[in-house]
């Protein structure tokens, strides 16, 4: 699905997203976890889907605070037919960016870990920051 139509898709279905603002430090990472567990699971995602789905929510949250320490980020979630999309904003600098993570690398694992479990996944800049979004899959 090329990146246009899946904004297009995305401005309509926005209607019924759910959104949580949490403050850019780590210790509000487990609340995303739970915001996004709560929601995958009302949404109609496979246990799978909710595991992934939280792990991916776990990894953009994690960036987005390392990317604006201390700044409103805000996630929200709605579903389209056959995904539930979550999309995390922060006011921050920069994309994410795939780094050449070696075996022993203790970091640049993050997006590697976002492009394994989402069934799709993209990062945009708006203005006064960025949207990183990744979509798992939904039984309808
Ligand atoms: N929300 C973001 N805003 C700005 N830059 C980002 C964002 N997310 C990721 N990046 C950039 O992309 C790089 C790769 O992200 P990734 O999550 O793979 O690794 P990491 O966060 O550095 O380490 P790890 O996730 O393994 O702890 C980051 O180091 C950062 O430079
Ligand atoms: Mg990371």
């Amino acid at each position: 699905m090329p990146g246009a139509i899946v904004m297009g898709q995305m401005n309509i279905e926005m209607d019924n997203a759910v959104r949580l603002t949490i403050k850019g430090r780590p210790e509000m990472a487990r609340n995303a976890r739970a915001f996004a567990r709560a929601n995958l699971s009302r949404l109609g995602c496979s246990p799978s889907a909710i595991d992934d789905g939280e792990l991916i929510i776990s990894e953009l949250v994690t960036n987005a605070i390392k990317a604006a320490p201390g700044q409103e980020i805000k996630i929200s979630i709605f579903p389209l037919r056959k995904y539930v999309v979550m999309c995390v904003y922060d006011p921050g600098d920069g994309l994410p960016r795939q780094r050449q993570a070696g075996s022993h690398d203790e970091s640049g694992r993050g997006i590697p870990i976002v492009k394994q479990c989402a069934r799709r996944y993209g990062a945009f800049e708006v203005v006064g920051g960025k949207i990183v979004w990744a979509m798992v899959g939904r039984q309808t």
